[in-house]
């Protein structure tokens, strides 16, 4: 009988990098392939890249260099690049030339062909290199999937991004933005349901534009929103990422009066400077931002929010970082996501005069993640004392406690049995360290 062939993926990036090496895993499950524990037992690995920053790609290569070693040891081992950062031509060659042992480079447009481009390199001598800039929505929908991540599924609803920010380079590798057929994706979320899935996470760039593509009134993302908290199960429903400028107090009036969607919003606003935002092209203002912010906290007492912010954008100034600093003492985010500015090829933002010195850029990472830390603590001590709804999703590892999620997104940890995982409980927050609340179920 011939031996059982083993695949190992490595995934970078972004929610819809992990969603999307679910459906390469789906492939290669089909083809036969199983999971492997290691490198030195796989058959085939599989990078699945990102190139939101430079540091992400510097990772990513020499993560790919290590594997010259394996590839000495079994020569019939097949090493493949996919994703972000090979979906750009430069970084596509780039890995042909300076890393001869990856046998197939692809990009983020194809990976529904996987089988294929597999047999390619094994019928041919040849390495494959395949970047395409467009493909079959459908193909790539149809992707089987092994779902990886708990009680929770990720769904695709949108591909590709409009917005050009001028600092990234999604739009770049991903392509202009598709919306699926709302009734395909009120299909799938049923199907998960059906199966067990109690938390569903719905993936786009930017959820909010959600079948502004599809010129049809019934099709906007409240609708969706709307069609899924219909669905008759217990489960819990959560979206990434909304766009400042387009979520609509339609959006916000929806999830008030939902029974499923989480009161927790990813609401990235980048800068607090006026400034700063429309040299990023955001199309939005400071002011804009905390009306939608008053409005959620008006309608839903207990919604919680998070949010990304970059430090160092070209010509940011003191003045431009205080306003940043302002405006999350005014959210008052559970959760921030702190980036430094990172020069992206082709963006709008690489060619702006006044980039900013690291050391500057640090410094004012510093004093944003110190800010943070004092606000997110003062906020979860808030919980002490009270009952929250929380979902049983895991174990935390090497302890014997309980990892679990509040319907306001906040992350909680207990003690319990194995019997609670997967269920909706009532616990007692009893104190918090960070962002994370520690309590006892409520009987
Ligand atoms: N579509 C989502 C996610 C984009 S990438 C959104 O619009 O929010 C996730 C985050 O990475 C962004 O929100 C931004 O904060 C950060 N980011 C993107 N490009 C970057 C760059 N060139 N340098 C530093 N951070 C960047
Ligand atoms: Fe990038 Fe802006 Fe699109 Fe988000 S909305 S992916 S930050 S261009
Ligand atoms: Fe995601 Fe990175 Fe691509 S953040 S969309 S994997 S560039």
């Amino acid at each position: 009988m011939e031996k059982q062939k083993r695949y190992l993926i490595k995934t970078y990036g972004c929610q819809m990098n992990v969603h999307e090496s679910e459906k390469l895993s789906g492939i290669l499950e089909q083809m036969g392939y199983t999971l492997a524990d290691t490198e030195t037992d796989a058959d085939l690995i599989l990078f699945n890249t990102c190139a939101i920053r430079e540091s992400a790609e510097q990772k990513i290569y020499s993560h790919i260099g290590e594997l010259k070693k394996y590839k000495k040891q079994r020569k019939d081992m097949i090493i493949a690049v996919c994703g972000c950062m090979s979906q750009q031509q430069k970084a596509a060659e780039n890995i042909m030339t300076k890393y001869p042992f990856v046998d197939i480079v692809f990009g983020t447009h194809n990976i529904a062909k996987l089988k294929e481009l597999i047999e390619k390199r094994q019928q041919s001598k040849k390495r494959v290199l395949s970047i395409v800039e467009t493909e079959d929505i459908k193909e790539r929908d149809g992707m089987p999937k092994v779902r990886t991540s708990g009680y929770n599924a990720w769904v695709n609803i949108t591909y590709g991004c409009n917005n050009f920010c001028t600092y990234c380079i999604v739009p770049y590798v991903r392509g202009r933005e598709v919306s699926r057929p709302l009734s395909d994706i009120v299909g799938e979320v049923e199907g998960l349901l059906k199966e067990g899935y109690k938390k569903i996470t719905l993936l786009g760039q930017n959820v909010n534009s959600y079948g502004n593509d599809l010129n049809d009134e019934d099709q906007t993302f409240a609708k969706l929103l709307k069609a899924i908290d219909n669905l008759p199960y217990d489960f819990w429903l959560s979206f990434m990422t909304s766009h400042p400028k387009d979520i609509s107090f339609e959006v916000l009036d929806t999830i008030a009066s939902s029974k499923h969607i989480m009161h927790y919003l990813h609401l990235p606003v980048q800068s607090g400077s006026d400034n700063v935002l429309k040299a990023m092209n955001r199309r939005y203002t400071a002011s804009d931002y905390l009306k939608k912010i008053d409005y959620a906290k008006n309608k839903i007492s207990d919604i919680e929010f998070s949010s990304d912010i970059i430090v160092g954008f070209p010509g940011e100034t003191e003045e431009d970082f205080n306003d940043t600093l302002k405006l999350i003492s005014k959210v008052k985010y559970s959760q921030l996501f702190t980036f430094i500015y990172s020069k992206r090829r082709g963006t709008v933002a690489e060619k702006m005069e006044n980039q900013i010195e690291l050391k500057i850029k640090k410094e004012r990472l510093a004093r944003l993640i110190e800010k943070q830390n004092e606000i997110a603590t003062l906020e979860a001590q808030k919980y002490i004392g009270k009952t929250l709804e929380v979902l049983v999703e895991g174990k935390l590892k090497n302890k014997n406690k309980l990892i679990a999620t509040s319907k306001c997104g906040k992350n909680v940890q207990l003690e319990g049995s194995d019997e609670l995982l997967g269920k909706f409980i009532k616990v007692r927050v009893e104190s918090s360290k960070l962002t994370v609340l520690f309590a006892k179920e409520e009987k």
